[in-house]
Order: structure tokens, then C-alpha cells, then sequence
């Protein structure tokens, strides 16, 4: 199959480009290479007669139409978005520009591309979206495909919004869809401003260990080629205009994953005082949602689709990455933003 992937020098879209290249994939990579991209996180498939990488931006139709017809790919992946909520809250204006206006333009191009080929209904468009269109959960409970949308922050209204629009082009047009929605992702290649590469960064170079209020917000956890390896699964598996929720059935508080890292860290970068003396806690995120859990069992049962990695050992396969990647993370560490604090709010 040839996938056209948005996103794809990002941190899930490098791992979807990577596995589906080892999977014989031929896979062209869409990207705009924002901040947040990094050329490096698809070096390992970048010779391959597979891959192909396209400097574009999905706001840009004209090169949207260009893309589509040079390429002719069997189907999209989209996970080009703006993806960090405190950055959504200090300049919302990029994340409705490329996660809404921007999937508005993919999906134009797509439907004019798929009308012209006939509308094969072979062909796929599958959005990449997150847990947080759902909002916030209570103690118990978890977010299924039923769950009514109440997003709560810049960054999962403008996810919320894009999902809204693939559903419409799927009813109006009969663009042929699938969607799904994933908790938070973790391990190698991730973003040193998201929570797990900050706490390994910061204990390695002895900074402290910045916690949002009291680390009592609970994530559900999946390590990022689990991912990948769904969102495969439902590219090719998934039924027609149908959603699947994908989780790791790893609910940890923050401060307890938090703590996590610390001990591996303990373990494999021992230090004179233990890594857990650096956490700090620092003031809340506005707006920060209390807790996000999957229930998964639509694309277990359906897809027959599981998570390979438990958290523990996920968490220590990815500490050992960035151990063993300074050459990977140290460019990064200078990039607009890093390193300060975002989000805060006014
Ligand atoms: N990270 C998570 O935990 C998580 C969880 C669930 C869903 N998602 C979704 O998965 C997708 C990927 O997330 P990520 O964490 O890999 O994000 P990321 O920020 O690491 O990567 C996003 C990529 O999109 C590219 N991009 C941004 N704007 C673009 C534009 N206008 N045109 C073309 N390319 C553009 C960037 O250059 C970057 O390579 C997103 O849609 C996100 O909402 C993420």
C-alpha cells in the first residue's frame, strides 16, 4: 500500500513512517517541519526506496493537489496538528490554522483527488486524534467512542473540531473514513517539552523536576510503537467511517509516573542524592483536565488490536533511549521554548 502520512517527521507520525516502511509500506511524509519536527526521527528509513518526504504545509492546497496527484497514494494518515496543549494556551492561533483550517484542506484535496480516481472506496483517510476531545474524567469511568465531545483546552477544541469535519466529509461526501482517538503517548523520539522527556532531561542535568499542582492528574499511557501499530491496524482493519478508541489500560498520576522515572533513573544514572529530590511543584496549568482513561475494548474485540508494552518496561526502554541518544536530544534543547515554562496563562 502507498500511505500518505501528515506529520510524519513528528513523534507518532516518525513511528507510524518507520513501522510501515519495515512493513514494506512505500510511504510518502508530509510535513511542514515545525519546531517540533525533527528530520532525525525518520533517519533510520530515510534511504529507503520506500520512502519519499514531501516539505509541505496541509494549509497549502495547491501543493496539497500537486502531492496527491505526483503520488496517488491508496491512503492518508493524518497526524500533522499542532500538538502541545501549553502552547495552545499561549497562541491558540496555530492550532486552528493547521489542526482545523489545515484538515479542512486535506480533506478538500483528498475528495478531489478521490473523486477524480473514481471514487474508489478502497481508498482511506484515516484521522489521528486524541483522548482529550472528550474532556476531563472523574475519579472512575472511562472515555468510549460514545462519549460526548467536551474538549477543554485551544488544543483539543481545534482536535475536536477536526474530528467533527472528517465525520462531515464522510456523511456529505462519502469520503471513505476512519477515525481514532488515543491517550497519551510515550518513548523514543518524544519532544524534550512534554512530560516524560522534561522529567529525564531535567533529573540527567541534576534541574528540577517541574510537577503541575499537586501531580494528581491521571494519564492513560501508551508507548508510541504500540500506536503506531494500532493506528495500522485500523488503517486496514477498520470498518468504514467507524472511530476506535486506543489505549494503554495504564492509568498512572502524574506524580506517581513521575516518580517512575526517577527510580529507573536511580538505577541505570545514579547520582549522589536520589533523582526524586529534584521534583518541584509548580503552579497548575489552567484548565487542567483532571483525568483521561480509555476503554479500548472496541478495538481489542473488533480488531483483535493489544498494547505489546506494559508501562514499566515501556518507561525503562525509553529512559535507556535517551541515555543512549544525546545526539538525538541535545540540538533540541535549544529550539524555541524549551527548557521554559508555557501555558501558564494570563
Ligand atoms: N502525543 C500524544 O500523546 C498524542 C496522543 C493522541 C493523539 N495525538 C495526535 O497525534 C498526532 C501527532 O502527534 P505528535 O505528538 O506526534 O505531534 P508532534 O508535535 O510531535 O508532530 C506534529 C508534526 O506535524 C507537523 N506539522 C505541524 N503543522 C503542520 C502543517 N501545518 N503542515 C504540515 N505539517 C505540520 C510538524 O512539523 C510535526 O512534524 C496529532 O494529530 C496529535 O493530535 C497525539
Amino acid at each position: 500500500m502507498k500511505i500518505l502520512v501528515t506529520g510524519g517527521a513528528g513523534f507518532i507520525g516518525s513511528a507510524v513512517v518507520r513501522l510501515a516502511v519495515a512493513r514494506g509500506h512505500e510511504v510518502v511524509n508530509l510535513d511542514a517541519l515545525t519546531y517540533a519536527a525533527n528530520p532525525a526521527n525518520v533517519a533510520p528509513v530515510a534511504d529507503s526506496p520506500l520512502y519519499r518526504f514531501e516539505h509541505a504545509d496541509i494549509r497549502d492546497r495547491a501543493a496539497l493537489d500537486r502531492i496527491f496527484a505526483e503520488h496517488a497514494p491508496d491512503a492518508v494518515m493524518h497526524l500533522a496538528a499542532e500538538s502541545h496543549v501549553d502552547r495552545s494556551i499561549d497562541g491558540p492561533a496555530a492550532f486552528m490554522e493547521t489542526n482545523v483550517t489545515g484538515t479542512f484542506h486535506l480533506l478538500e484535496a483528498a475528495r478531489s483527488y478521490w473523486l477524480a480516481k473514481g471514487r474508489p472506496d478502497t481508498f482511506r483517510f484515516h484521522h489521528v486524534s486524541t483522548d482529550e476531545v472528550f474532556g476531563s474524567l472523574g475519579e472512575t469511568g472511562l472515555f468510549t467512542e460514545e462519549t460526548a465531545y467536551d474538549p477543554r483546552s485551544p488544543y483539543s477544541a481545534s482536535k475536536a473540531a477536526s474530528d467533527h469535519l472528517v465525520r462531515a466529509w464522510a456523511e456529505t461526501y462519502g469520503l471513505p473514513v476512519v477515525l481514532s482517538n488515543c491517550s497519551n503517548n510515550y518513548g523514543p523520539y518524544h519532544f524534550p517539552e512534554k512530560l516524560i522527556p522534561v522529567v529525564i532531561l531535567n533529573a540527567l542535568h541534576g534541574q528540577p523536576i517541574p510537577v503541575y499542582g499537586e501531580g494528581r492528574n491521571v494519564r492513560d499511557w501508551l508507548y508510541v510503537e504500540d500506536h503506531a501499530d494500532a493506528l495500522l491496524t485500523v488503517l486496514q482493519d477498520g470498518a468504514l467511517g467507524r472511530s476506535y478508541n486506543i489505549g494503554g489500560n495504564n492509568e498512572r498520576a502524574n506524580i506517581d509516573l513521575v516518580r517512575d522515572l526517577c527510580a529507573i533513573l536511580d538505577r541505570l544514572r545514579p547520582d549522589a542524592a536520589p533523582h526524586g529530590d529534584l521534583i518541584t511543584f509548580v503552579a497548575d496549568r489552567p484548565g487542567h483536565d483532571l483525568r483521561y482513561a480509555i476503554d479500548a475494548s472496541r478495538i481489542r474485540d473488533e480488531l483483535g488490536w493489544q498494547p505489546s508494552v506494559t508501562l514499566q518496561e515501556g518507561l525503562e526502554r525509553t529512559v535507556r533511549w535517551y541515555l543512549e541518544n544525546e545526539d538525538w536530544w541535545r540540538p533540541l534543547l535549544s529550539r524555541d521554548g524549551v527548557g521554559t515554562r508555557l501555558g501558564v496563562g494570563s
